[in-house]
This record gives structure tokens, sequence and C-alpha cells, in this order.
């Protein structure tokens, strides 16, 4: 049964609660539970949108700036928006790249006219969106045309010989170890909310089905993360 409320009012309330606690921690605690890999992936990521010299990125839901770090090294001179609903998040993205143009909103309400960004990146945020389809049409209208949308995001693992380790990871070692190290329930929510979220075929179809040409994805760790990429046609 779900402990967590997955979409609506509600689950914006508690998403934003839930992150405004963990900030302190939310660096330390990446690194440590996966251990290090996350790196690169964000890496992998910057390198699928490909950001060119007079171009301008929207890293939406850009928490503490780890995509958004990675892209302003491969292209020091690009404009990088840095949007996130909560102010503490972008200050540390601020501390680790000073040239970042931070915006606090939501992906449900993006304050910038149509057809401003070259490219979008999201890790880690779609899953938090308290409406998807709405969060991924306003990803839409943003973007320009010929624009890249690079996502990276958790799913269930397809099944194989490793799954079932890291499903037990998943639901009982992680949960236990972000509760170590943070007050509060993110690690528990972390799993529930994997299993809410589309399967990567299913979220894949809801991206064409928004208008994303060209949907393309690569898995890592046995299909436990991916990154999407698509293009506005
Ligand atoms: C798991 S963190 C990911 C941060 C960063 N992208 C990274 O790779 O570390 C999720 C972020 O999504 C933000 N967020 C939550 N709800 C959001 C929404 N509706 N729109 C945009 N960002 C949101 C949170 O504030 C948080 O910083």
């Amino acid at each position: 049964m779900a402990q967590f409320v997955h979409g609506g009012r509600d689950k914006r309330r508690f998403i934003r609660h839930m992150f405004e606690e963990i900030v302190p921690r939310y660096d330390f605690l990446n690194r440590l539970l996966s251990g290090g890999r996350d790196v690169t992936w964000r890496k992998r990521l910057a390198a699928v949108v490909d950001l060119q010299p007079t171009e301008r990125l929207l890293d939406l839901a850009c928490g503490t700036g780890d995509v958004a770090l990675q892209v302003g090294r491969r292209q020091p001179g690009a404009q990088i928006v840095g949007a996130d609903p909560i102010p503490r998040m972008l200050d540390r993205a601020l501390i680790k790249l000073p040239a970042l143009q931070p915006v606090c909103c939501e992906s449900e309400a993006l304050p910038f006219p149509d057809g401003v960004f070259q490219a979008v990146t999201i890790a880690f945020g779609v899953r938090n969106f308290s409406d998807l389809q709405e969060g991924l049409e306003e990803v839409y209208r943003v973007l320009a045309r010929g624009g890249r949308l690079g996502i990276l995001e958790f799913a269930m693992p397809e099944k194989g010989l490793l799954s079932p380790l890291y499903r037990w990871y998943l639901t009982k070692l992680l949960p236990r170890l972000g509760a170590m190290f943070s007050r509060g329930y993110a690690y528990q929510y972390l799993p529930e909310s994997i299993a809410h979220f589309p399967a990567p075929g299913d979220f894949s179809d809801l991206l064409a089905s928004i208008g994303f040409d060209h949907v393309n994805t690569e898995p890592f760790l046995n299909g436990a993360v991916w990154i999407y990429c698509a293009h506005k046609g």
C-alpha cells in the first residue's frame, strides 16, 4: 500500500517540505548511496544534450546544480538557467556554478516565453513533478524548434540476476542508510516513487504523445537508471 502521495497539491506540499529538509546532506547522500555513479550519469546527460557555445540551456529541477555544473564544464561560455522551487537548493547551485542564472519556479508553470531554450535537462526531477503531463508540456513549450530534452531518471530494474538484489537495496537497505544520515522520509519515498513512475517504455510513449520526436533511451545499472533523449521537431 502507498505510504506517500504521488500526485496533485498534496504531493506538491509534501515534496517541497521533503527537499527543504534534505538540502544540507543532499550531495553527500547522492555520492554515498550511488557509490559515486551519479556523477558519471550526470556527465553522460550533459554529453547527450551537447550544448553549443551560443545556446541556452534550462536545467529544470536543478537542485544543488550538479547537472548544470557538468554542462558548464563542457561549455563554459554557454548560458545556463537553473530552475528549482527550493531557494536553498539554488543557493547551493550558485556556489558550484556562479555563472548559473537561478530561477525559483516549478515545472508546471515555467516563467519563460515559448521556445527560448535550445536544450533542457532534468535529472531525477520528473518523478517529483506534482503533475507530470503538465510539467512536460511546459518543457515542450519553452524548448525552441529542434531543441533537445535530456532526462535522467530511476526505474525499477529489468528482470535479471541482479534485479532482486537491487530491489532489496532500494527498498530495504537504502531507506535505512538514508535515515542514518538525514532526518525524514526522503529515502522511504524514493523506492515508492520509482515504483509509481511510468516504466521506460510508457514514459517514452508519454514524451511522444506530448509531441517530442526521436525519443531515445539509454539504460544503466541493468535498467535501474535511464537517460531519455528527445527532440522538439
Ligand atoms: C532529486 S532532486 C534532483 C536535483 C538535481 N537535478 C540533481 O541531479 O541532483 C529533485 C529536485 O526537484 C525539485 N522539484 C520538486 N518538485 C519540482 C517541480 N514541480 N518542478 C521543478 N522542480 C521540482 C526539488 O526541489 C529538487 O531540488
